[in-house]
Parts: C-alpha cells; sequence; structure tokens
C-alpha cells in the first residue's frame, strides 16, 4: 500500500529530527521514493502545520524546532519537581513507569512531542503525532489503589476546566476522556504498582490533541483543541493544567473526591443519560444519576441502583 502524504510527512520529522546535519532534498526524494519538488511540498505542509524546517532545495532541509518549543523549565511548578521533554520516544508512559520501578519520586514528568508507540486504555495505540500534548507524570499518593479512579477523574475534570477557561465546549466522558462537540479531544491511561491496600506509584498519562490533525476515521470521532481556539501554545497549555491539578490533588488528599463529586456530575456528559456498561453477567443497561464519593458511575438499572468502577461504558443515543 503507498503511505499517505500523512506517514511521509511524520516518517520526514523522525528523520530531520534526528539528522546531526541539513538533509538534501535530492536524499530525501530518494528515500521516499518521490520527487524532489514533492518532498518541497512536504517541508511546506510541515511549515504551515508550525513546524520550523529551515532550508531550500539546494543546501538541504534541517528541523529548527517546532514553532512551539516545549520550555521543561516552565513546566516545573507545582506539585512538578522534575520534569525531561523529549522529542521522539515509544511512549512517555513506559518512560515513566521505569523511572518510578526505580524509586524515582513524585512529581516526575515526562514530556514528547512524538510516540512512536503511544498507548491508550484497553491495549489500545495511541496515535502521537507532532502538534499534541504528550505526557506522563509520576504520584505516588497515600491510600489504597481504589483511589487511583478518583484521582485520574480529578485529572481529567481539571483538562475540561482548563480548555472550557479557553473557550473550548468541553465535557469529561466518564471515567476520563474528554470531549468537546461530540468529538473525543483527549485521553487519559493510568497505570500502577501497588499493595492490597497501598500504592506504591501511578503514573498517569495524557494524550491532548492540540495542534496536529486528530486521527481520521476511528471509531470515535476524535478532535483536536486548535480546531476551537486556534493554534495553541502546548506548553502555556500543560501549564494550565499542572497549576489546577496541583492545586486539586492538595485538595484531594485532605478531602477526598466528595470535594470534586458535584462539579464532577455538572461537566459529564453522562448524568442523565441512558448507558450500556459490563455487568457481571454481560451488558447491562441503566440511566446514570451521577458519581458516587469514590468517583464510580452510579447507574439505576431495572435490578436496582449499580455503582460501576470500571469496563467500557457507551451511551445510549436517542435515536434522531
Ligand atoms: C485513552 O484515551 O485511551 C488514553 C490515552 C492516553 C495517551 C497518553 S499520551 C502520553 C502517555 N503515553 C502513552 O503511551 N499513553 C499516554
Amino acid at each position: 500500500m503507498k503511505p499517505s502524504a500523512e506517514s511521509d510527512s511524520t516518517e520526514l520529522m523522525d528523520l530531520l529530527l534526528s539528522a546531526s546535519g541539513p538533509l538534501s532534498g535530492a536524499a530525501l526524494a530518494e528515500r521516499f521514493g518521490m520527487t524532489r519538488a514533492g518532498v518541497h511540498k512536504r517541508i511546506q505542509a510541515l511549515r504551515a502545520r508550525g513546524y520550523a524546517v529551515s532550508g531550500t532545495q539546494r543546501v538541504g532541509y534541517r528541523w529548527v524546532g517546532p514553532t512551539d518549543v516545549v520550555d521543561p523549565a516552565v513546566l516545573r511548578r507545582g506539585l512538578v519537581r522534575s520534569v525531561r521533554h523529549a522529542g521522539v520516544t515509544l511512549s512517555t508512559q513506559d518512560d515513566v513507569k521505569k523511572r518510578a520501578a526505580l524509586g524515582e519520586p513524585e512529581g516526575y514528568l515526562m514530556i514528547a512531542d512524538r510516540q512512536r508507540s503511544g498507548r491508550g486504555r484497553r491495549g489500545s495505540s495511541w496515535v502521537s503525532a507532532f502538534g499534541g500534548l504528550w505526557y506522563s507524570l509520576l504520584l505516588r499518593p497515600a491510600g489504597p489503589p481504589s483511589g487511583a479512579l478518583a484521582i485520574s477523574l480529578v485529572a481529567a475534570l481539571d483538562w475540561v476546566d482548563v480548555l472550557r477557561a479557553r473557550g473550548v465546549p468541553a465535557a469529561v466522558k466518564w471515567p476520563n476522556d474528554v470531549w468537546a462537540d461530540g468529538k473525543k479531544i483527549a485521553g487519559l491511561l493510568v497505570e500502577m504498582s501497588s499493595e492490597t491496600d497501598r500504592v506504591e506509584w501511578m503514573v498517569l498519562g495524557v494524550g491532548v490533541n492540540v495542534n496536529n490533525r486528530p486521527p481520521q476515521g476511528t471509531a470515535i470521532p476524535a478532535g483536536a483543541v486548535a480546531e476551537w481556539t486556534g493554534p495553541v501554545r502546548r506548553g502555556g497549555l500543560l501549564a494550565d493544567w499542572l497549576d489546577r491539578f496541583s492545586a486539586s490533588y492538595a485538595v484531594y488528599k485532605q478531602k477526598g473526591f466528595p470535594a470534586f463529586q458535584r462539579h464532577f456530575e455538572r461537566r459529564s456528559l453522562l448524568t442523565g443519560q441512558t448507558v450500556t456498561f459490563d455487568g457481571q453477567a454481560g451488558p447491562e443497561k441503566g440511566r446514570v444519576s451521577g458519581v458516587d464519593q469514590d468517583g464510580r458511575l452510579r447507574v439505576s438499572t431495572a435490578r436496582g441502583p449499580l455503582v460501576v468502577s470500571g469496563g467500557d461504558v457507551h451511551w445510549v443515543r436517542p435515536v434522531p
């Protein structure tokens, strides 16, 4: 199958990023099996998306960094004690999990401009092109592993608030996806190591489509923040979330999820909706009345009220 212009551009960015000097138009043309004019066209497309690629066909092309540079120093704020920024990595989640296992303290943040093997929940892959925000944050919360759900709900709620402050009509889809106008724009992945009553470490991985073109043709329609705001500086956006989440995390440690419960319900797409979920004996249906004090979804079903703490939850949309 012929590679798409999109995948060529991504590969082109990877090559430019890892090269120590300019790459000639001729070498790139050979590498991609296209004309030098074709290479030039793709370079122009990258520039139009905000990437600073210097050079010409004659001297060669060189990546001088995305225009939207993330400054790690700016991200050392709130609960963040150290920051690592990578141009490309496989998955920030895996990088931070390795650090966690080696005893890295809470507050280690890793952000990448692109991930080659980004992961989503339930074993899915997560497309992580240049222009998006891909990061993982190491937490070591006191308390049992059941608290991880509430922390991830709070993290998603904070993203909703950050985006709404910038005019994006964001809402949370339980447990921790962020949607706007019927499209998913961000997702959270929580992984941890724990004993029965104690979390050793928890890695909160967050992917936000920002200036990148969101993946097309996915089962769940995807959107990107820039659709509502125009191009955004990713570092500023993440700094806003870090400030908000650092404050929320401190409140959570003192008061638990009840301090966020009502606000979460107000911002939740599922409140009042009919949903299907994975019940004990297969799929079940019910109406969501809210979330409980631990962040579990409260659902009224034919066999009475239930709480759902995980698994897939889909809403049953009214037939138009
Ligand atoms: C989901 O909605 O399925 C969760 C997506 C989480 C993606 C982020 S991007 C940064 C971090 N690294 C990964 O490999 N995954 C998470």
